[in-house]
C-alpha cells in the first residue's frame, strides 16, 4: 500500500501557480484577483476563507474578503457579486458556503458571472463538464484527479465507485471520472448493496462526511482509495472506534483529531490510499489558486 501523498502534489502544484503569477505580472502587467464573499460567522468556513486568503498571498493572487453578518438579505450579497462581475481586477468570485438559513444558495451561485465562477458551482459550468467540454472544475474532485495524474493511477477502464452525490465534490467527480473513460457508481443513502459495488471497484472516493464509514471488508484487495472525508473525532469511544492507537498522543493532547471516511484499517488492503489529513484536503484549496489564475488567463485571452 502506497500513500498519494496530498501535501507534496499540492506543493508542486502551487510552485507552478506561484511561477505563472509571476510570468503574468512581468509579462502582461496582470495580477490575478479573488474575491472571497462570506455570510455569517460559521468557525469552519472561517478558517477555511483564511487559508485560502494565507495561501493567495503566498502565491501572488490579490485576495479580498467580503463578509456579511449571518443576517444580511440575499439581495446585498447579490450586489456585491454584481460589482465584483464586473471589476476588471476581479477575475475569481467565490461564495463561501453554507450560506446562512433564509438564503437560496442557487440565487447567489447563478448571480456569478460564469467566466468568474471559481468554484464551478454555477449550472453552466456544471452542465459543460457533464457534456466533458469543462472549463473550470470544482477544486475538490480537480484536485483528485491531479493526485491521480501524479501517480500515473489512469481512470480509464476502471471500476470507479463515488459514494456521495453532493455538487460540491461527489457529482462533478462521478462525470470527470466518467470522462477519463472511467465505469463510474455515484452512490449514496438510498444506494442498495453499497459493500457489494465497492467490494467490485478498483477505485473508491468517498465523500460521505462519516468517519471510518468505509470499512476494510468493503474493499477490494488492490484498490485505489481516495478519501475525501473531513471528520472531527473528539470522543474516546469514537477515537477507540475510528482512529489508530499511534495518533492518541495527539487525541488526548488536543482534545480532537480529523479523520477521513475510510476506516484506517483499509488502508492495508488498498494499493494506494490518500491520507486524512495530508490527501485531498491540502490539493482543494491549491487548486483554487490555479483556477483563479486560469480563470484571469481566459479574461485576459492569454493561452
Ligand atoms: N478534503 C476536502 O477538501 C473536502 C472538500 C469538500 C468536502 N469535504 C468533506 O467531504 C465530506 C463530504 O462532503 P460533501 O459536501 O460532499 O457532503 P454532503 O453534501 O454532506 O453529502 C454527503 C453525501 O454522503 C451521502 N451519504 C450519507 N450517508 C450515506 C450512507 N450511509 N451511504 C452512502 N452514502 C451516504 C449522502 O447521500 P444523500 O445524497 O442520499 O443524502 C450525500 O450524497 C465531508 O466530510 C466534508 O467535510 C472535504
Amino acid at each position: 500500500m502506497a500513500i498519494l501523498d496530498g501535501k507534496l502534489v499540492a506543493e508542486k502544484i502551487q510552485l507552478q501557480v506561484g511561477l505563472e503569477v509571476e510570468r503574468l505580472k512581468a509579462e502582461n502587467g496582470i495580477v490575478p484577483g479573488l474575491a472571497v464573499i462570506m455570510a455569517g460567522d460559521d468557525p469552519a468556513s472561517r478558517s477555511y476563507v483564511n487559508s485560502k486568503s494565507k495561501l493567495a498571498e503566498k502565491l501572488g493572487i490579490r485576495s479580498e474578503l467580503v463578509t456579511f453578518p449571518a443576517s444580511v438579505p440575499a439581495a446585498e450579497i447579490a450586489r456585491v457579486i454584481d460589482e465584483k462581475n464586473a471589476d476588471p481586477f476581479t477575475h475569481a468570485i467565490l461564495v463561501q458556503m453554507p450560506l446562512p438559513a433564509g438564503v437560496d444558495p442557487w440565487g447567489i451561485i447563478e448571480r456569478i458571472a460564469p467566466g468568474k465562477d471559481v468554484d464551478a458551482f454555477h449550472p453552466y459550468n456544471q452542465g459543460l463538464i457533464l457534456q466533458n467540454r469543462g472549463r473550470v472544475f470544482p477544486c475538490t474532485p480537480l484536485g483528485i484527479m491531479r493526485l491521480l495524474d501524479h501517480y500515473g493511477i489512469d481512470p480509464e477502464g476502471m471500476n470507479a465507485a463515488v459514494v456521495g452525490r453532493s455538487f460540491l465534490v461527489g457529482k462533478p467527480m462521478a462525470a470527470m471520472l466518467a470522462n477519463r473513460n472511467a465505469t463510474v457508481t455515484l452512490c449514496h443513502s438510498r444506494t442498495h448493496g453499497l459493500a457489494a459495488i465497492l467490494r467490485e471497484a478498483g477505485l473508491v472516493v468517498a465523500a460521505v462526511g462519516k468517519p471510518g464509514f468505509i470499512s476494510a471488508d468493503m474493499v477490494k484487495p488492490g484498490a485505489v482509495l481516495i478519501d475525501v472525508g473531513i471528520n472531527h473525532v473528539t470522543k474516546e469511544d469514537d477515537f477507540n472506534k475510528f482512529c489508530p492507537r499511534s495518533n492518541y498522543e495527539a487525541f488526548k493532547k488536543k482534545g480532537a483529531v480529523i479523520t477521513g471516511d475510510v476506516h484506517y484499517q483499509s488502508f492495508a488492503k488498498a494499493a494506494h490510499y490518500s491520507p486524512v489529513p495530508g490527501g485531498v484536503g491540502p490539493l482543494t484549496v491549491t487548486m483554487l489558486m490555479s483556477n483563479t489564475v486560469e480563470l484571469c488567463k481566459r479574461q485576459a485571452g492569454i493561452a
